[in-house]
């Protein structure tokens, strides 16, 4: 037997008891007479003491162990006379009388301590190794947590989890699609699917009626913090329900895992039109954890000769609570931060609103004080506040906007990860313009439903239909997505059209759907939630990559197995690949 315990498990009253215990070598320090080596498992550590005097050869072989060396011991439970208050097992420690060496380890390239000195790369390449680490294995365990707990949140409520396959057509998601030759079918290709949507939808009309998969998706687009190329959903489909019975039915799961694993009671969660988050938010997915919304002095600030904002369309403004005292320094700072590439504002426009109610602008040539205060109250500014300005096209001034509010409410620190403000955005667009296609794209995807009473204006003017979509953003961050679906040949048709579909374009990538349709489709729709975003919320993150066991890099690159790679010629001939110029030397 390696084990009779873990090594987290002994506690004082273990006393006198004979263990074994097997693990990894954190660390080992010599006291003259005594070598002490804390040992590891995923459980905990437990320190192993070995006795010079009592046990002269065993107490030699103990002080040439090496860190992350592999072993098993023999030993009785003693009494810490110093003990450690820190650590679970801290007030015992086994005094050893057999030591075997399982396996040697050479020295691993960085620490497997909680803070490590290795680099990002180096510990993306020996990732089995950085999975050691306490942070990343209690990442790991908190998303095994989640995961339990949505099983049973959605079993207990009549979901069946059910897996779809990963080697299909392409669904359009808004990503590209990764693509798998097919051997047996020379020059064609499977698509990974992006989601399982559309055989989500085809369980609905199989009659599964509440249908569950946690599931790994595949998406070919440019990565970031909280995007992976493959990433897992929680993703969910329900017949015979309205909008209204999707966001209970999710609600309640967001509450059940809040409860569960933060042991944490949630209020309602607020909702909000996509329109009133762009109006107010800048962004669809606002951080609702603090306020400095936006307001627009368009009206207030125009034709009075400051030509920046006479050519506007819109100028917003937000109000930073008693912050009037910015130095010079700061608010250079802040126009630095606006007029960065990815942000791409021209400048920034500020008003102190000082607290002996004194006003000064950055644009005081233009405008009098008393315009200043016409500003300040309408923004609802109180002396003390510093109110900051961007102007221009009305849609980009909003996203620019939304960043400073929320560059400056990290500055602020009001945006505290321990706090949780769940939001649902509903009613978005059924639609987005695409300046570059020069089309309407879906916004969600193309299976979503007009809402009823916008149906009429799907033709007449396609830009104003309101979809049932939704999402859930907790602390400004998309969690899920959903909508209720198109259920009915004719509307799924009308809707290829508008995206610009031929109809032997929409019966060539989507006939099984539309001939389904005609075969009793219920009304029906769903919901999916990134998992990793999901886990790395609850774990107070933002990077979703330590959730991830093996995770690709930010080039899409897995550094450990050296993936994606050349193949051989060979590989490629049978694939009919062997048009290609990257061949394997
Ligand atoms: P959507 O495209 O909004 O909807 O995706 C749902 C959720 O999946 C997460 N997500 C990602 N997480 C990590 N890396 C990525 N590259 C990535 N892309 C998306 C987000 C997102 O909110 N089929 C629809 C759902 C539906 O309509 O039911 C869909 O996939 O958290």
């Amino acid at each position: 037997m390696y084990r009779t315990h873990t090594c987290g498990e002994l506690r004082l009253e273990n006393k006198d008891t004979k263990v074994t215990l097997s693990g990894w070598v954190q660390r080992s320090r010599d006291l003259g007479g005594m070598t002490f080596v804390d040992l590891r498992d995923r459980y905990g550590i437990t320190q192993l003491v070995f006795d010079l005097q009592k046990e002269e050869a065993l107490c030699m072989s103990a002080r040439k162990l090496g860190r992350e060396f592999v072993i098993q011991i023999i030993g009785n439970v003693i009494e810490r006379s110093n003990k450690n208050n820190q650590i679970p097992t801290g007030e015992i420690e086994v005094e050893v009388e057999k030591l075997v060496i399982l396996n040697g380890s050479k020295t691993p390239p960085f620490t497997i301590e909680d803070e490590s000195d290795g680099g990002d790369d180096l510990r993306m390449r020996y990732r089995y190794l950085d999975l050691r680490r306490n942070p990343v294995k209690n990442n790991l365990m908190l998303r095994h947590q989640l995961s339990m707990e949505t099983r049973n949140y959605l079993s207990q409520n009549g979901f069946l989890e059910v897996e779809t396959p990963c080697l299909i057509k392409s669904t359009p998601e808004g990503a590209r699609d990764f693509v798998v030759p097919s051997r047996m079918n020379p020059g064609q290709f499977y698509a990974l699917p992006q989601s399982p949507q559309t055989f989500k939808q085809l369980l609905m009309v199989s009659g599964f009626d509440k249908y569950f998969q946690i599931v790994k998706c595949f998406r070919d687009e440019d990565l970031r913090a909280d995007r992976q190329p493959e990433f897992t959903q929680i993703d969910c489909e329900m017949a015979f329900v309205e909008q209204e019975d999707i966001l209970n039915t999710f609600e309640g799961m967001v509450r059940h895992l809040f409860q569960k694993i933060k042991g944490h009671k949630m209020d309602v969660i607020p909702r909000m039109t996509y329109d009133e988050a762009m109006e107010k938010y800048g962004s669809d997915k606002p951080d609702i954890r603090f306020e400095m919304t936006f307001n627009d002095l368009t009206g207030l600030t125009q034709n009075k000769g400051f030509k920046i904002f006479d050519e506007a369309e819109a100028v917003l403004a937000i109000v930073a609570k008693g912050q009037a005292e910015y130095t010079r320094k700061q608010l250079d700072h802040l126009t630095d931060y606006v007029r960065r590439e990815q942000i791409g504002a021209k400048g920034m426009v500020y008003v102190k609103y000082n607290a002996d109610g004194s006003l000064k602008s950055s644009v005081d040539k233009f405008y009098t004080e008393n315009d200043l205060l016409d500003w300040a109250n309408h923004c609802g500014a109180e002396k003390g506040d510093l109110i900051l300005l961007l102007s221009g096209v009305k849609t980009k001034t909003q996203k620019q906007l939304s960043e400073l509010r929320l560059y400056l409410g990290e500055q602020l620190s009001l945006r505290n990860p321990a706090v949780y403000k769940p939001l649902w955005v509903v009613d978005f667009p059924l639609l987005e313009w695409d300046e570059e296609t020069e089309r309407f794209h879906a916004m969600h995807h193309p299976f979503t439903s007009p809402k009823k009473e916008d149906f009429e204006k799907m033709e007449s003017d396609p830009g104003a239909v309101r979809a049932n979509a939704y999402d859930l953003v907790i602390n400004g961050v998309e969690i899920g997505g959903g909508s209720i679906r198109i259920h009915d040949r004719k509307i799924q048709e009308r809707m290829f059209d508008l995206l610009g579909f031929t109809k032997e374009e929409a019966e060539n990538q989507f006939g099984f759907l539309l001939s389904a349709f005609e075969y009793g489709a219920p009304p029906h729709g769903g919901i999916a939630l990134g998992f990793d975003r999901l886990s790395s919320m609850f774990g107070g993150k933002d990077s979703i990559r330590d959730f991830i066991a093996f995770p690709k890099n930010n080039a899409g690159r897995d550094v450990m197995i050296d993936a994606p790679a050349f193949i051989a010629k060979e590989q490629l001939d049978e694939l009919y690949l062997n048009v290609l110029p990257f061949v394997k030397k």
